[in-house]
């Protein structure tokens, strides 16, 4: 089957990748002529594992090809999917302009009928607004072909988006046309081969499931935080109430772990976003903020541990940070905790020495050559010389060190552990302050 994918970005270059390497016939269009060409020698512009070889295996054997013609990439095929980013606007909600630009693009240079999936994260009503879009440009040139629109949200991980691809739990298809059923049956037919993942159901439900599955996930992680906020003052360990909880089948182990708080370009901008929807339509989402209120001062909480520990005063200390992408297995800073941290750090008059195994580059991206960022080659020399640790990413390579060992190269033996990585009682006994999230005996 011919597909083409507008957007080359995370979701778009996930899927035309997987849908090439199950046989279809795939063609990736992007206005960036700098990154489609690098695509097409095979260079991926971000750190995602398994895609690389995924790329350039089905560029190879002819199955996906890239372009920046947008006449091309339509006239290429019946089903057109929309990845284009939506970022957040300065209030909150998601900026249309990328995934109606495409949907015009779409009306004007289509010479027969075609299915338009919506795959970015969009608020409820944008199929509705695609379908005018490519049907306006129809009109404007008089043209009597149809566009069926359909709303197909992705629910892919960064760091495992390939694994949430070929296995993901479901695959929801909003639609109202018989007829985009069965193309879609078709398109994802490879990937619901051993029980039925495809779920039909009307496009606004289906618009508002990628909201309500990723507002969910976001509820359950600032509820842990703040549980464990009380549980630092009230002496209880957040780790233990943690499987006492997740025992419960109805909690579920998942998505209950305390931190730092959440980042990345999926849950900050999502609930936002779907509570700024609430307020469009007059209902107050107070949930909602709650969620993204609690996830704000969350990421704040690893700057006051570590003020704490200096007695509010850290102006002239070196602060060692591990981990600056918001999770492990990606280099994406988008919303980090690390970012809150640093920032704070330097407005405290502080220095950093930071390593990350993957995310150096982004960060040297985001903040350029500054004299209080140094960004080290590994974890012994973000320490070297610094006068306190904090964790800020649950990476592997981070999961076991030697306390003894850290004792004697921190200058104070404040570590600052926004992952609860470590047994509080080794680290003390160690003779180091340790200060996690929600474990009351540690502070
Ligand atoms: C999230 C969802 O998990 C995906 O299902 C969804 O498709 C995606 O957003 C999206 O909308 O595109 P992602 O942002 O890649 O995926 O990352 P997650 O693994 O969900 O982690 C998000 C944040 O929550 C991270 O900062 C992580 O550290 C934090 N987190 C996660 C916790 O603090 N505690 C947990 O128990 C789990």
């Amino acid at each position: 089957m011919r597909i083409s994918i507008f957007g080359t970005g995370y979701v778009g270059l996930v899927t035309g990748t997987c849908l090439a390497d199950v046989g279809h016939d795939v063609m990736c269009m992007d206005v960036d002529a700098d990154k489609i060409a690098r695509l097409e020698r095979g260079e991926i512009p971000i750190y995602e594992p398994g895609l690389d070889a995924m790329v350039r295996r089905n560029v190879e054997e002819g199955r996906l090809r890239f372009t920046t013609d947008a006449a091309f990439a339509v006239d290429f095929a019946p089903l057109q999917f929309i990845a284009v980013g939506t970022p957040p606007d300065e209030d909150g909600s998601a900026d249309l302009q990328y995934v109606l630009a495409v949907a015009r693009s779409i009306g004007q240079h289509m010479g027969d009928d075609k299915v338009v999936v919506d795959k970015s994260t969009v608020p409820v009503g944008t199929a509705d607004k695609v379908r005018d879009a490519v049907q306006g440009e129809l009109d404007a040139r008089g043209s009597s072909l149809t566009v069926d629109v359909c709303s197909n949200p992705e629910f892919l991980k960064e760091g495992a988006a390939i694994e949430d691809f070929t296995h993901g739990a479901r695959i929801i298809i909003g639609t109202d046309a018989e007829r985009v059923r069965e193309t879609m049956r078709e398109c994802y037919g490879p990937y619901n081969r051993h029980h039925e993942k495809l779920m039909f159901m009307d496009i606004r439900s289906a618009e508002l499931t990628k909201y309500a599955a990723n507002a969910m996930l976001a509820t359950k992680i600032s509820f842990m935080n703040e549980i464990a906020n009380m549980a630092e003052r009230l002496g209880a360990d957040i780790e233990q109430i943690r499987r006492g909880i997740g025992s419960d089948p109805r909690i579920g182990y998942h998505f209950i772990y305390p931190g730092c708080g959440y980042g990345g370009s999926c849950f900050p901008k999502d609930v936002q976003a779907l509570a700024r929807t609430a307020g469009e339509i007059g209902y107050h989402a107070e949930l909602l903020e709650a969620v993204e209120g609690v996830n704000q001062r969350q990421k704040a909480t690893l700057f006051t541990k570590l003020a704490q520990a200096f007695d509010g005063d850290l102006s002239g200390k070196t602060i060692a940070v591990w981990g600056l992408a918001f999770k492990p297995n990606t280099d994406d800073m988008r919303e980090a905790p690390s970012r809150a941290l640093m920032e704070a750090l330097w407005a405290a008059g502080a220095r950093v020495q930071a390593f990350d195994p993957e995310a150096m580059g982004e960060c040297r991206r985001i903040y350029g050559q500054r004299d209080d960022l140094a960004l080290v080659e590994n974890r012994e020399q973000a320490v070297a010389g610094a006068d306190a640790l904090v964790i800020c990413t649950e990476w592997k390579a981070f999961r076991s060190i030697d306390f003894a060992w850290l004792k004697q190269t921190l200058r104070m033996p404040v570590v600052v552990d926004g992952r609860n990585l470590f047994d509080p009682q080794a680290v003390k006994r160690a003779g180091l302050l340790y200060f996690a999230v929600g474990r009351g005996d540690s502070l």
